[in-house]
Parts: structure tokens; C-alpha cells; sequence
């Protein structure tokens, strides 16, 4: 039966509810209830943090998330007060109050009052080992992020369900996809909180869907256990979010150049001819990737010797023409116990593979047909897969790419969309000390496929490398970046990819990307030029197609098309000292790169559904084309002065305008006060020294920190960076430009630095990092 159809209850069975309070007790972090036969657990982790636990009989597991990286014991103690009242009691924080009626009912109040997360009735329940939290939705509220999703911004009055799965031909029906990301943010006028539902088992929000109104989290785990994290705007709670489930370390700088992409570039002929053409047309890209094809019969760590017969010399010779190689890796090893394919023979000799709960070897079929997979909850199996990479590095790949690991696998034959299968629940996973089966387990396949990946290149390449993945769940951010998975050469989907990758930034994944001009089907020209106009925006700017559609280079559809993807690629180059900067705040904020315009306008209802605009960084607004024949678009300008990016031409904002978007234009639009550093084109990231940097600062009143490293040593980590804060505002009919001395470590480059105030002037100076205010 279709899905939309919604499923029948698989048991009539009703939930036991919570009971009254019956006893408080509090300590130095917490405050616990008894409430009947049910505990539970408030915990004041920080002033805006609140983890709320609660177990149906008193035991709470030792350990119930992989995902948190800093657990209760590492958030300094906050002061709190407790007030009981009988059995009602109120706890409160520098940024909250929190209720507790003697119902075991849990409301949440911001210093004005406002309540927000209450819990409804009945507020937490369990039936059949699963747990459920009810929470009643505010009437103005709207619900953000959920990881992965398909359709638009906001899902109030949806279903999002938590497992990851191989979303293939996925729409803006699909429910599961390949990231499980339980944690969303909700929003209304001067309020905003987060939820992290910190579970790894199968769970669910239903978003007012069954019963308008009401939140349900519900979860196959045998107690419930969520943070409540207060705003009161996305970007606190979002701070908070990646302080908790990890930060995302800086990629080199070349991972966020253009990355060209196929299944498959499948020889080194054509992967040679293929960067021959990119340098021949003067069309900036970094990074090949290498698809399934580089490998003999789909075996991972191998390379196929007809194909790739000399792959040594193809990869000195892409380094050469400063090109990186990113390898696909699947985490389906071929079964081959007769065959002297050592990483199935280590895997078997060493016990590495998922075994079923009676002990035999499981195994599914994937690209190399029968496959068996590591248990990547394991920290041996980790280290043994993170090492294997070794043989990758040493003749010269710079990133990888995990795929497949939700984990995708299919009964026999592979590909049959009818065959798709599971680990069974009950195969045990994980370390000795904290083994559990794979019901607890599926959602981190991917997660922790990523983690060896990333540890294992720092551990052999000794630089920063590039690590993508298909799967993940909360905390992905600290190991990998994310693409969307098996997109479609279709508008609908290059529209979807706004909201798609918007909301993954409000879940704390800030480097991602769609498979630009769409993985399967074919692209038409005016599709690809409008896509790559969008995917220069992408924070990972990958293009990618399929085995068997036409090809999808930037040259295939012709002139106009070719300079139209040029052009673009060419801005996104410029860009990069914004950009980086953009990754820089993500990696020590966890702010998104790509922002939904709610992101900065929290409180303008307008921003509240408008999925077709987004923020690159904190300055540029898009407001792409993602319509065939289409070349006018009406433009939310939210309140402020806003500058038109090709024209210079200025804007009142509070209103809408009607732009101008012939092919060969994407509209953009820069906010008044905004400093933007922006670099000469170059082929490729590092293929000369930057030297002349020229900063555009748009009229108005702004400020702006540029961040500055090598771009692809560890030591920006021990600090050897560089800020430069540039403030911008107006005497006396003058625009003063407030350039601060250089701070940190970090020597850039000698350079020009060319200081242009748009419409106004410019300024050039050598660039000796001293503090300088030019008057406009
Ligand atoms: C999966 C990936 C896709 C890749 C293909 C072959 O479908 O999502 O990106 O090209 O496998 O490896």
C-alpha cells in the first residue's frame, strides 16, 4: 500500500501513562521525580540546556546516544533555584523556568513567561518497549530541520520519521531518508527552542499530523530521553546543538572549490581527458571523483587493472594540474573467502562482520554481489577500516566517499527495489563493553562508517582531507560533510534542494550539497545552467550523474550553457574568502552556511515559509531560477537596504520586487553594511598565491570578522589563524571603513588589498595587517 496511506496500527494495545509525582529529590545537576513506578530526570546542563529523561520502571540504560559529545558530566555546573511547592515544583535558570506539576507535566517559560515545550495530557507514556512524549504546539509555532527532508521548510502537520534508508527516487512524499537527524527547531515570533530527541532507535515526530495541535516523539527505545535547548533565535540554539553533538572541523579549502563528478569516469583515459577539458576551458574545479568503476569487481581498497592499470601515475598526474581524487568506499566487503582478498580475509580472521544473533556471518548483496559488512559500532573494527584507507592516501587520494551506508543492501538479485533488506534487529553490534543489536545500532551505520573514515585519513594523510557520506545522524557534522543522495534531473527537485539543504544547516550539518544537474535522468541545458547557478551556492558544489544518462559537464550543452557554468563557477572562486569565513563561523558556531532567510529574521513571519531565497553566509541573498522558461521572479526583500549584486542598484527592503533573471542571471542581493572579501579567479584553490584581495563593502552599518588559515594544515587548530574585523557606518555624509589589525598567528600572502565601496569609491593599499580607518 502507498505510504501516504498511513499504516494500520500494528496493536490496539493503548500506552500506560505517567503518573503523578510522588517524591523530588534534587542534587548539584539535577532534579528527579517519582512518579509512580516511572522516574524522572530533569538536568540543568546549561542555562538554555535542559535534558528531561524518563524511565517506565526506574532502570535508565548506561548509555543511550553515540551522537552526544559532551555528556552531563562535562557541562560546568550551573546554578539553579528549586522551588517545591507540595508536589509542584519550579526550577530556574539565568534564561528559563521550568514546571513541574504534580501531574509529572513539564512546561517550559522564557523571562517574559511565554510557555513554550509544554507537555500536553497525557505528557509521557510506554507501551510494548517503546516510550512517547506528548507536547502541545503553540498556534503561531513552525517546525524546522528533522535532518534530511524532502518538501518545504517548515513540516507542521507532517509525519518525520528517524531511520535512515536508501531513499531512492525519493519525492516530497518520502518520509525516511539516508541522514536521521531526530532534532528540529521550533519557531514563533521572539521565541525559538530546539528538541534533540537523543535516540539512536527507530523514533518519529508527528508534527500535529494525527492530532492538530500536539507533538508526538515517539520512540522504539524503552525510555525517553530529549534536550530541550532555548533560543530565543536559531542561531543560540543551533550554538548550543553542535556543543552538544560536536562541531564540524575546517575541510581543507579545496573541498570547497568545484567538484566534478560521474558513475563512472571509468578509466584514466577519461578521467585525464575530463581534467584536460576543465583546464583547456578555463573552468575552475579542484576535485575528481572517483565512482564504484575505479575498483576490480566492486572490491573496496582495490583498483580495477584494466582500467586504472597505471593509477599511480594518474593521480601524481592530477596532482600535477592541481586536481584532488576523492575514491568511493562502500562498507559492503565482497564475500570471498576463496579469493586472497585480504580485507575480506582480515574482516573474517578478525571477527569484524555483523554476525545474526545465532552467530553466523550475516551478509546481503550490493555492488560486488554477496557482501558481508563491518561493525563500525566497534572501536577495533574503526581502526582496522580507518588504516585500510592508508593504502589510498599513500598514492595520493585526498578524500573519500562513503556511500551506501544506511546501510543499502537487497536480498538476491541486488537492484530489485522489492528486495531491500535489513541487518536483523537482534545481530549484536558494538564494543564488548557497550554491545547492543542492530535496532539501536541502524541509525549510526553510517555515522560511524564516517567516523573511521575521517579518523583514519587524519590518522594517515596528515592534513586536512575530505570525508562525504550519504549517511549519518546527529553529530554527522563532526566527521563529514553530506550530500542528498540519488537526486533527479528534475526542476522540482533543483527547487527542493533549497529547503533540503536549509533545513540540514538547521540541524547543525553545514556542509552540504545536491548532486548538481541532477543524478538520474538527464538534464536539458536550461536545467543544468540554472542548477549550476544554485549549486554555486551549495556549500558543497558537486555535480554528479549517473551510469547511463547523458553526460553532465559543464561543457556538454553547448556555449551559452558552458559560459553560463563558467561564469558561476568562476563567482563561487572569487568568493572563497567569504566562503571560508562561512565554514569557519559553522565550524565554531555551528552556524549554517546555506540560511533559510528565518535564519537572520526570525521574528518577520514573511521568512517563515519563503524556501525559495536563501543566505550564502551571513551577507549574499539568492533568489535563484528553478523553473523552465521562467525569467522573472518576485523577491522578499526583508527590512533594511539591500543592493542588487550585478547592478549596484539599491533597495528598500520590507517589500517585494519583481527581478530580472534572463538565463545567464541568478538574482542576488547584498545587504546594506556588508563586507565581502573576494579573491582573483584562479583554476583551482591554491594555484598562486592570493595576491590582491579585494573587499566590497555595501553602504550601511555592518561588521564582518575574515578568517584566514593555510587552508590545509591541522595548525589553524593550535592557533595559527588570522581575523581581521572590518566595521562599516556613516559621519557625516561619509562612509568610514574601520579595518582592525590583523590577529593571530597566521601570515597571509603579501598582497594588494583593494577596499571598493559599492557605488561610492575604492581604495589601494599593501596590505600590512595595521589597523587603518579609510573615509569615503
Ligand atoms: C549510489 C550513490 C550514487 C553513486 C552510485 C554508484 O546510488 O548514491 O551517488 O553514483 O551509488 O556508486
Amino acid at each position: 500500500m502507498p505510504q501516504y496511506f498511513g499504516k494500520l496500527p500494528t496493536t490496539a494495545q493503548p500506552w500506560s501513562t505517567i503518573e503523578p509525582v510522588e517524591s523530588v529529590q534534587k542534587d548539584e545537576r539535577s532534579v528527579q521525580f517519582k512518579c509512580g513506578e516511572a522516574h524522572l530526570i530533569l538536568s540543568i546542563l546549561a542555562p538554555n540546556l535542559i535534558r528531561v529523561k524518563m524511565s517506565p520502571n526506574g532502570d535508565f540504560l548506561p548509555r543511550r546516544s553515540w551522537a552526544v559529545a559532551k555528556d552531563d558530566s562535562e557541562w560546568p555546573v550551573v546554578s539553579f533555584q528549586h522551588n517545591q511547592s507540595g508536589n509542584n515544583t519550579e526550577i530556574e535558570t539565568e534564561q528559563l523556568k521550568i514546571s513541574v506539576t504534580k501531574d509529572s507535566q513539564i512546561s517550559f517559560f522564557d523571562k517574559q513567561g511565554n510557555a513554550f515545550a509544554c507537555d500536553a495530557n497525557p505528557s509521557a507514556g510506554w507501551r510494548m518497549g517503546m516510550t512517547a512524549s506528548w507536547k502541545k504546539i503553540a498556534a503561531d509555532e513552525h517546525f524546522y530541520g528533522f535532518g534530511e527532508r524532502t518538501g518545504f521548510l517548515d513540516k507542521l502537520s507532517q509525519v518525520k520519521t528517524n531511520w535512515t534508508t536508501d531513499a531512492l527516487d525519493f519525492g516530497s512524499l518520502t518520509d525516511e531518508m539516508y541522514q536521521a537527524i531526530p532534532f528540529f527547531i521550533a519557531l514563533r515570533p521572539g521565541l525559538a527552542y530546539g528538541v534533540f530527541f537523543n535516540t539512536t532507535f527507530w523514533s518519529c515526530f508527528d508534527i500535529g499530523a494525527e492530532e492538530p495541535a500536539i507533538l508526538k516523539m515517539e520512540t522504539r527505545a524503552p525510555e525517553l530521553d530529549y534536550y530541550i535547548i532555548y533560543g530565543p533565535e536559531p542561531s543560540q540554539i543551533l550554538q548550543t546543538y553542535c556543543e552538544l553533538t560536536g562541531k564540524m572541523p575546517l575541510p581543507p579549502k579545496w573541498a570547497l572549490g568545484y567538484h566534478q563528478c560521474r558513475w563512472s569516469y571509468e578509466s584514466e583515459i577519461v578521467v585525464q581527458n575530463l581534467t584536460k577539458e576543465f583546464r583547456q576551458r578555463q573552468i575552475p574545479c579542484d576535485v575528481i571523483h572517483l565512482d564504484i568503476d575505479y575498483m576490480r569487481g566492486y572490491r573496496v581498497f582495490t583498483w580495477s587493472p584494466k582500467r586504472f592499470p597505471n593509477y599511480q601515475n594518474l593521480l601524481s598526474n592530477l596532482a600535477e594540474n592541481g586536481f584532488k581524487a576523492v575514491t568511493i568506499i562502500d562498507p559492503g566487503v565482497k564475500y570471498e573467502p576463496e579469493a586472497d582478498y585480504a580485507v575480506f580475509d582480515e574482516g573474517l580472521q578478525n571477527d569484524y562482520f555483523v554476525r545474526k544473533a545465532d552467530g553466523q556471518l550475516f551478509h546481503g548483496y550490493v555492488w560486488p554481489d554477496k557482501a558481508v559488512f563491518p561493525d563500525f559500532m566497534r572501536s577495533d573494527v574503526r581502526k582496522w577500516w580507518g588504516d585500510w584507507h592508508k593504502t589510498l592516501t599513500d598514492v595520493g587520494v585526498s578524500g573519500i566517499w562513503c556511500d551506501m551506508n544506511e546501510p543499502a543492501l537487497d536480498d538476491r538479485p541486488f537492484g530489485d527495489p522489492g528486495n531491500k533488506i535489513w541487518f536483523p534487529f537482534d545481530a549484536p553490534q558494538g564494543d564488548d563493553n557497550d554491545r547492543t543489536n542492530h535496532a539501536e545500532t541502524h541509525n549510526l551505520y553510517g555515522l560511524m562508517m564516517a567516523k573511521s573514515t575521517s579518523e583514519g585519513l587524519e590518522k594517515h594523510r596528515h592534513e586536512r582531507s575530505f570525508v562525504l557520506t550519504r549517511s549519518g545522524y546527529a553529530g554527522v557534522q563532526k566527521w563529514s560533510s553530506v550530500w542528498m543522495g540519488d537526486n533527479h534531473s528534475l526542476w522540482d527537485h533543483l527547487e527542493m534542494s533549497l529547503p533540503m539543504l536549509c533545513n540540514m544547516g538547521l540541524s547543525g550539518v553545514a556542509f552540504v550539497g545536491c548532486d548538481i544537474g541532477g543524478f538520474a535522468g538527464n538534464a536539458t541545458a536550461e536545467l543544468f545552467a540554472r542548477w549550476m547557478q544554485v549549486g554555486m551556492l551549495y556549500p558543497l558544489m558537486r555535480a554528479h550523474s549517473a551510469f547511463s544518462t547523458a553526460r553532465h559537464e559543464p561543457w556538454v550543452f553547448g556555449e551559452e550553457v558552458e559560459k553560463i557554468c563558467r561564469e558561476y563557477i568562476q563567482l563561487r572562486y572569487q568568493l572563497l574568502p567569504y566562503i571560508y569565513t562561512a565554514f569557519w563561523e559553522a565550524a565554531t558556531t555551528g552556524a549554517p552556511i546555506l540560511r533559510p532567510l528565518l535564519y537572520h529574521y526570525p521574528n518577520d513571519l514573511q521568512t517563515y515559509h519563503l524556501y525559495d531565497q536563501v543566505f550564502l553566509g551571513s551577507a549574499i541573498m539568492a533568489a535563484p531560477i528553478y523553473r523552465p522558461g521562467v525569467e522573472y521572479r518576485s523577491v522578499y526583500l526583508p527590512e533594511g537596504v539591500w543592493f542588487d549584486w550585478w547592478t549596484g542598484e539599491r533597495y528598500q527592503g520590507s517589500q517585494h520586487i519583481l527581478a530580472h533573471a534572463p538565463l545567464e542571471k541568478m538574482p542576488l542581493y547584498v545587504r546594506a553594511g556588508a563586507v565581502i572579501p573576494m579573491m582573483p579567479v584562479m583554476q583551482y584553490v591554491d594555484q598562486r598565491p592570493v595576491d590582491e584581495l579585494t573587499v566590497k563593502i555595501y553602504p550601511g552599518e555592518g561588521e564582518f570578522t575574515f578568517y584566514e588559515d593555510d587552508g590545509k594544515s591541522f595548525e589553524y587548530k593550535t592557533g595559527n589563524f588570522a581575523t581581521t574585523t572590518y566595521k562599516v557606518f556613516s559621519e557625516n555624509e561619509k562612509i568610514l571603513v574601520e579595518i582592525g589589525a590583523k590577529q593571530g598567528n597566521y601570515t597571509p600572502p603579501a598582497r594588494q588589498l583593494i577596499v571598493q565601496v559599492i557605488g561610492v569609491g575604492e581604495e589601494r593599499f599593501t596590505d600590512d595587517g595595521n589597523a587603518r580607518t579609510l573615509t569615503f
